[in-house]
């Protein structure tokens, strides 16, 4: 019941989006999917045989000395971690990106800047970049637990393997979009241990897909779960899930989202979620998050948080952060504000004005 009416609900947004831009779109009308039935009928449909590893589900291992070129992992292969730049000493993030990314596009490749502008680290970028351009709907149900258990075999084969094993709890996993759902199904297929983090970036849009709930990323995913929403309300309030959730300037209404077609409705990636956190790797002042417990609350302005109470949204969060926290951003970049003022109260200022 609850699963059809969030059907029509966002059937009926692509409805509308359509008659709005039909006349925009005359050039792209060709390529791009235009209604709900196409989506059924893309060539994006995950092909059989559906086993892991799949060949368009690839596993790419940059290190600061390959940041150009990514090295090709294969799951079935001890030697291809052995013989890479894969260095156990570095910490390891696994990268899962949403729909229409790849790993030679942003915001994968500025990630890994930003990180190999820090330091050292093992970034694995799973690119189903193939498989995702368009969402395949008859595939969405299951398509995200498909890509899950590769994820898995990917965990699995870093923790057994022989000559550079790496722990599942030493590991930093982000998601994107449905990459954050994508993540949080992949403990279901671990053969033990957890992931030590998962990093969910505005999986909003995802949920309203699927039907079943117990699929959600939610704390029990990994040892440490952080999600930051951004465009929680363009298909309503979703979450707090995590064991710390981030409502960025109240959670919804980032602008810069494209709607100008049913593939960018569904993958529209909340354009700004992935800056604010690309941001925060290196950011020299830190966007610094109030807990609130509401957005009402934060709206009116009746948080006042104690100054230790705030923590560093995003790569650097303290993982003993709990509860729903608030930030507010600078329209453009840098977009983060620093500590706020003894005086400031957590409040919703006006971010784009
Ligand atoms: C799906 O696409 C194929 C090839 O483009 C076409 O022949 C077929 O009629 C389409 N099916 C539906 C249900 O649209
Ligand atoms: C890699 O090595 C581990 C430990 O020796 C072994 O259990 C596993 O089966 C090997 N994996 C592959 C793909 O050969
Ligand atoms: C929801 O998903 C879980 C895990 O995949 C499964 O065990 C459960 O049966 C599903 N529930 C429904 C109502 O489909």
């Amino acid at each position: 019941m609850v699963a059809s009416v969030q059907w029509l609900f966002l059937l009926g947004i692509t409805t509308i989006q359509f008659t709005v831009t039909k006349t925009q779109q005359k050039d792209d009308r060709e390529k791009k999917p235009q209604s709900v039935r196409d989506l059924f009928n893309t060539t994006s449909c995950i092909p059989p045989p559906f086993r892991c590893p799949h060949p368009q589900m690839q596993f790419y291992l940059y290190t600061r000395s390959t940041q150009e070129k990514g090295e090709l992992l294969n799951t079935l292969d001890n030697n291809s971690l052995t013989y890479s730049r894969f260095n156990t000493k570095y910490p390891t993030k696994i990268v899962v990106h949403g729909f229409g990314g790849g790993r030679n596009l942003s915001p994968s490749t500025d990630m890994r800047k930003a990180y190999f502008t820090r330091g050292n680290y093992n970034i694995i970028i799973v690119d189903y970049g193939t498989l995702v351009r368009e969402p395949c709907l008859s595939q969405i149900e299951w398509a995200p637990r498909f890509a899950s258990m590769c994820i898995a075999q990917l965990v699995d084969y870093l923790q057994y393997h022989p000559v550079k094993p790496v722990a599942p709890e030493r590991i930093h996993t982000i998601g994107y979009s449905v990459g954050a759902h994508i993540l949080g199904l992949v403990a279901n297929h671990l053969n033990e241990g957890k992931l030590g983090r998962i990093t969910g970036l505005d999986p909003t849009i995802f949920f309203y897909m699927g039907n079943n709930r117990s699929r959600d990323l939610d704390h029990t995913d990994a040892l440490f779960v952080d999600i930051l929403h951004t465009g929680a309300g363009i298909l309503g309030q979703w979450g707090p899930n995590g064991h710390a959730d981030f409502y960025v300037n109240g959670g919804s209404s980032q602008p810069g989202c494209a709607h100008d077609t049913i593939f960018q409705t569904l993958s529209c990636d909340h354009t700004k979620v992935t800056p604010y956190f690309i941001e925060s790797i290196n950011s020299p002042v830190g966007f610094w998050a109030g807990p609130c417990p509401n957005l009402l609350s934060y709206l009116i302005g009746w948080c006042e948080p104690k100054d230790t109470e705030y923590v560093l949204m995003g790569e650097h969060l303290t993982h003993r952060a709990r509860g729903v926290y608030y930030v507010t951003t600078n329209a453009k970049p840098p977009y983060a504000r620093g500590f706020p003022g003894k005086s400031r109260r957590l409040r919703s200022v006006t971010p784009y004005s």
